[in-house]
């Protein structure tokens, strides 16, 4: 496109500010600027924030309470040996979306970057990275590990992985990729500048995973190495078990398209996605989207109708995300009221706002629920399976998060009959190279530990 013509795109959704702004650049800088709203595609942009900017809530006519397989109510033994078969011909592949900042944890980095474990202090990405590996050598095979990033953080990530992942597991066997971003409008409807000759972009949610995988060539490196499913994660949760047999056998026996593990909810107004029916369709309503009194209302036991929370915990079929991606996939957009720092021109100097002051667009990975054949919500439990680390502090904080990871392999322990010397004090630490899940560490333990010291680490 032009000059002319971005500036034509720009009149026709009232961007009077920046084709002034435009107007007072020298020639190298305005050029500069065209060519980032250029490669932004810009046009279309609007035309997603058109439709989408006066957004309020998700619009349905009718909710009800989904079926959920339920862990205590299941054939296990089945499920786990369809899963392990499907495992043990690599079959699987691991993805983590891993867009995001640890901003909210007053760390300027890639969340995946932060030391969270509690004795060794290893990442997040070292230990989702450990787990591919440990679990690989388990089922015998060598797994692909996906990892989406965003523009923001990408170049921090792969560095990171260079620097030391090659001790974690082979990094030809990882493949990086980049989501796609989006620009922010202010509470005027103007496009946000970062800096002087920079538009403001955010990354467009992991729901843009699906698209990223797809258009960065993944979906068709799947296809070509055979694999068939893969299990998706999200950075933040250092208790997941990527690779969960049963819940792999219950997706592939069920022939389901798109599989996701819940649990039931802390309190009404945890923030976790809501498993439901929407309209007839299999579906996950995000926290806020959920109107207080349905997050509120109980059925005839006295349970929240809507009991159960989504961990953010899925297995895709590799077809289904191929079909939905080739059919011009479009994911709902939502909207958020975010604090975004910006260029001021009249000051030259960058401003941190207290209060929102634009609109941020994001998809959601789970939207694509409602598109599958016979989708499914298995039931985990939260001390096996979900510790996230979202806050500085309280609620599923640094804190709780590095507890509940000592929390997970005490239980292991007792389990199998070793004592402590202080349980309460105890912290423990197991390394996926020691022991993927509780049956290979029940089967070596014994020959390791007879007492549990008040610091424990097993690799
Ligand atoms: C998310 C889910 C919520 C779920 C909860 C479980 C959403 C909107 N909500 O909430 O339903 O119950 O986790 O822990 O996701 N990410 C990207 N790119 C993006 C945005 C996010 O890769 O553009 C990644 C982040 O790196 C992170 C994950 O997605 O791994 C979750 O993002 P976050 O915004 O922290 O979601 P939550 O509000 O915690």
């Amino acid at each position: 496109m032009e000059e002319r013509s971005i500036i034509e795109v720009l009149k026709a959704n009232k961007q009077e500010k920046l084709i002034k702004y435009l107007k007072t650049l020298a020639d190298e800088e305005r050029n500069k600027l065209i060519e980032n709203l250029e490669k932004l595609d810009i046009e279309n942009y609007f035309k997603i924030i058109n439709k989408n900017r006066d957004q309020t809530a998700i619009l349905f006519n009718k909710i009800e309470k989904p079926f959920v397989f339920e862990q205590g109510k299941c054939d296990i033994k089945k499920y786990k040996k369809v899963g392990e078969n499907a495992l043990t011909k690599g079959q699987v592949a691991f993805f983590i979306v891993a867009g995001g900042q640890g901003s909210r944890l007053g760390f300027e980095h890639p969340k995946g970057l932060y030391p969270i474990s509690p004795i060794l202090q290893k990442s997040l990405f070292q230990i989702h990275t450990e787990k591919v590996a440990a679990f690989g050598k388990y089922y015998d095979f060598s797994p692909e590990l996906f990892i989406m990033t965003s523009s923001t953080n990408h170049d921090e990530t792969v560095s990171f992985f260079n620097d030391i992942g090659k001790d974690w597991y082979d990094l030809n066997k990882i493949h990086f990729f980049k989501q796609r971003d989006l620009p922010s409008i202010d509470l005027n409807g103007d496009l946000i500048l970062s800096d002087k000759l920079t538009i403001f972009t955010a990354p467009d949610g992991h729901g843009g995973s699906l698209l990223a995988l797809k258009n960065n060539g993944m979906i068709d490196l799947m296809k070509k190495k055979g694999i068939k499913y893969f299990s998706y994660f999200q950075v933040d949760n250092p208790l997941i078990n990527i690779a969960d047999p049963v819940f792999l056998g219950l997706h592939i026996f069920e022939q389901s398209e798109v599989s996701s593990k819940v649990l039931p909810k802390r309190s009404p107004d945890e923030k976790v996605g809501v498993a439901c029916i929407i309209d007839g369709k299999t579906s996950i309503i995000e926290y806020s989207d959920l109107p207080k009194d349905l997050a509120e209302k109980k059925d005839e036991n006295g349970r929240l109708l809507f009991n159960f929370g989504s961990i953010a915990i899925h297995i895709f079929s590799v077809d289904f995300i191929d079909r939905i991606t080739t059919e011009n996939l479009q994911l709902p957009y939502h909207v958020a009221n975010k604090k975004i720092p910006y260029y001021d021109y009249e000051t030259n100097t960058i401003i941190k706002p207290e209060k929102p002051n634009g609109i941020k667009l994001e998809q959601f990975v789970f939207d694509a629920i409602p598109m599958a054949k016979n989708a499914i919500f298995y039931e985990t439990i939260r001390e096996d399976e979900f510790a996230p680390l979202k806050n500085k502090d309280g609620e599923d904080s640094i804190q709780t998060c590095k507890e509940g990871i000592s929390k997970l392999f005490k239980k292991w322990l007792k389990n199998s009959n070793i004592n402590f010397d202080n349980e309460n004090k105890a912290i423990v630490e197991i390394s996926p190279l020691f022991a993927v899940n509780e049956e290979q560490f029940a089967s070596k333990i014994k020959n390791y530990l007879t007492k549990v010291p008040n610091k424990l680490y097993l690799e």
